[in-house]
């Protein structure tokens, strides 16, 4: 058990600070690395992860006891407010990387690579991987594509950056796939997604989100690959279940996909509190006596002789 903040003395931000506005941040639960998932794997235990974005819920992710967690390129939609993952910077994916390497110390912290930062060429690719470590604080980067990415995550992990795969319906691939669909209906599709899963799996990453996939497809390649299986609407046999953490607390203004469940209703609860704070400025009652600042004794009596013979000499006028 550790108790030392896992970003201690690195650069994205907290360096020379003692003390947050929220509180220090302690480790309360053994580091998740890429060895604990792996392990999980083999023990049968499922993963968990879920997205985070900035220090609040991130923070809130981690001491939930997460084993992951991830600074999606989601975060264009659920954040940023755009229409789809697209147009996500990585100077955008940096800066709230940082912001939740500030709050989690135990779970695996991992960046997403958005769309561009790695499709031009592998050198770019390897260079983007590298900053989300020396520059975020992220213990590993996950990347959307199958054999294709091949060349580019063994350049990645000889750059000692762990690898998290992303097959299926892979949503960098919006305008390629027509449309988010579902992927490996058919036989080809699955023959594929099934070769995509092996070559990740060879080429050494940690672990391969599935999204939009079948369940019956899941299964087999959760068997068939020795990196944990991650699902997002691919089933209950994956070798764990990764969520966005906006779909699971009602935040995203939209109806959710099939496979997302609700646990809260941040919107309500966030609504509610904004209409009654207004409500309570407009009436007067907020702020009451209770909640303002006061004068020490003496000097509020001071003031009020002061205020007193102000009023004298202008009655004597
Ligand atoms: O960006 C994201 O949130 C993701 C997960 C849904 C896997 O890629």
């Amino acid at each position: 058990m550790s108790i030392i903040p896992s970003n201690g003395g690195q650069p994205w931000g907290m360096e020379g600070k003692s003390a947050r506005p929220t509180g220090q941040v302690i480790a309360i639960r053994p580091k998740v690395t890429t060895s604990t998932i792996l392990e999980k794997k083999q023990r049968h235990e499922p993963i968990t992860c879920l997205t985070a974005y900035d220090y609040a819920t991130a923070r809130l992710v981690d001491q939930a006891g997460i084993d992951m967690v991830l600074v999606g390129d989601s975060l264009a939609q659920v954040v940023l407010g755009y229409e789809n993952t697209l147009p996500v910077t990585m100077e955008e994916m940096l800066h709230h990387t940082r912001a939740t390497r500030r709050a989690v110390c135990s779970a695996m912290l991992i960046a997403d690579m958005p769309f561009g930062a790695y499709h031009e060429d592998e050198k770019e690719g390897v260079h983007n991987a590298v900053r989300f470590v020396k520059e975020a604080g992220a213990e590993a980067v996950k990347l959307e594509g199958g054999a294709q990415r091949v060349g580019l995550i063994r350049r990645v992990l000889d750059a000692e950056v762990p690898v998290m795969g992303h097959i299926g319906l892979t949503p960098q691939s919006l305008h390629k796939m027509g449309g988010y669909k579902v992927q490996g209906k058919d036989f080809s599709g699955i023959e594929r997604l099934v070769k995509d899963a092996i070559a990740l799996d060879r080429a050494g990453v940690f672990s391969i989100v599935l999204e939009g996939v079948p369940r019956e497809v899941a299964a087999m390649i959760t068997r068939e690959v020795s990196a944990p299986t991650i699902g997002i609407g691919a089933g209950p046999d994956c070798d764990g279940q990764v969520l966005v953490f906006h779909d699971i607390v009602n935040l995203t203004f939209s109806e959710p996909a099939k496979f997302v469940r609700r646990y809260g209703d941040a919107a309500a609860l966030i609504s509610n509190a904004v209409h009654q704070f207004k409500t309570d400025v407009e009436s007067g009652s907020y702020p009451s006596d209770a909640e303002s600042y006061h004068l020490p004794k003496e000097t509020r009596a001071e003031l009020e002789a002061i205020l007193r013979r102000k009023e004298l000499k202008a009655y004597a006028k």
